[in-house]
């Protein structure tokens, strides 16, 4: 496809908004399928590049899961100048989610309430389309989750770590969608330590299977956590030595400031009015880690000020999703060139030179 010197995104913005969020958002990956979207120029600058395990990310700015949830068009998205693709979340057995209506905008308040429900072609349907993939392409993490009426719920994610181990460059215990029953309580001390145990341990097995090495562990976690979670998450991730923590999910509170007429939707609330939240969370998480732990910032993210207040906040990588139902898949490009620039202004020579450095 050509590269194209304005945003095509701008001139489909008018019709997108006037379908179905849920009907534009599978428009949209059957364009990106079929290669009928335009790449941007690509941003090549060495202050934004990330190296971080034994990966190194051109950029930090990644695409959160749930966009690509069953593996369809992660390399169209690294194309398009995301550092990094997360997809999923991916269940062990394929299952509907729940009834739609399920996605919503929030035009006025730049914001998105989701009840998806973890809707997944199942495990080897993502298998079939990762196994193949060339790595060579960019950076690919898999994000786990569990079918709705598993009873055990570490069974799903060990299941998926092992099935994943040799094709996810990163992968991802997501416990903190609130749209399955029971799952966030999955961030308990106790009922954590377990599932990150057993995960880690099925991973490590999954890696030896394939005589590759076991990909980073990840855990993502919810925004609305009282003071005693995040510290017992703090410390049993670091007890585990999981090897990072993507901050946050989508929020269930309602900040009062909405005013879409969607405002009152059940489900998880993304864009702008997560951003507060989230990064606060962020600093929190950085500062009970000690610095010890990787973050990846999620939440709210529209430009290239907003990324670098994550980084500043402690975030290494960060993630968006929201956003770019607004602004086109080019947005990565943009965020990019312009957390170069401020970068650059600030002094920092990469971007792990200006993680965690707010206030000092
Ligand atoms: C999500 N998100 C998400 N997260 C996850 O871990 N697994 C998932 O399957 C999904 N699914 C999903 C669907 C939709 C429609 C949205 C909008 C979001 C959460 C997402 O990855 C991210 O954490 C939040 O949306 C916050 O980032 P943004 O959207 O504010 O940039």
């Amino acid at each position: 496809m050509p590269r194209l010197p304005f945003d095509p995104y701008r001139f489909a913005w008018p019709i997108v908004r006037m379908l179905d969020p849920e009907v534009a958002h599978g428009l949209a990956v059957r364009a990106l399928e079929t290669g009928l979207v335009p790449t941007p120029p690509p941003v090549d600058d060495d202050v934004l590049k990330v190296r971080l395990w034994n990966l190194l990310f051109p950029n930090p700015v990644g695409l959160a899961a749930g966009f690509d949830k069953d593996a369809r068009v992660y390399g169209q998205m690294l194309d398009q100048g995301f550092g990094f693709v997360e997809v999923g979340s991916i269940t062990p057995q394929p299952q509907p989610g729940n009834p739609k209506p399920r996605l919503f905008r929030l035009e006025s308040d730049h914001a998105v309430i989701n009840r998806m429900g973890f809707n997944s072609e199942g495990h080897a349907a993502s298998v079939a389309r990762l196994q193949h993939r060339d790595r060579a392409r960019g950076i690919v993490g898999v994000n786990l989750g569990k079918n709705k009426n598993t009873e055990d719920a570490a069974a799903d994610y060990e299941i998926g770590a092992r099935t994943f181990a040799h094709l996810a460059d990163f992968m991802v215990i997501n416990v903190s969608s609130p749209n399955t029953p029971g799952l966030r309580a999955l961030q308990g001390a106790e009922v954590l330590r377990d599932l990150l145990v057993r995960t880690k341990e099925a991973l490590s097995a999954g890696a030896a299977e394939h005589g590759v090495q076991r990909p980073p562990l990840l855990l993502k976690i919810a925004p609305d956590l009282t003071d005693e979670d995040k510290a017992d998450i703090a410390q049993v991730s670091l007890d585990v030595a999981i090897d990072g923590l993507i901050v946050t999910n989508t929020t269930i509170e309602r900040p009062a400031t909405l005013t879409s007429v969607h405002k009152g939707e059940g489900g998880g609330l993304s864009g702008r009015p997560l951003f507060e939240a989230s990064t606060r969370v962020l600093g929190e998480m950085y500062a009970a880690t000690k610095g010890k732990m990787v973050l990846v910032g999620v939440g709210g993210i529209e430009n290239g000020r907003d990324a670098y207040e994550k980084i500043l906040a402690g975030a290494s990588l960060v993630e968006l999703y929201s956003a770019m139902i607004y602004h086109g898949p080019g947005l990565a490009a943009r965020i990019n060139r312009e957390l170069a620039e401020i970068l650059k202004a600030d002094g920092f020579a990469s971007v792990l030179h200006a993680a965690g450095q707010k206030g000092a």
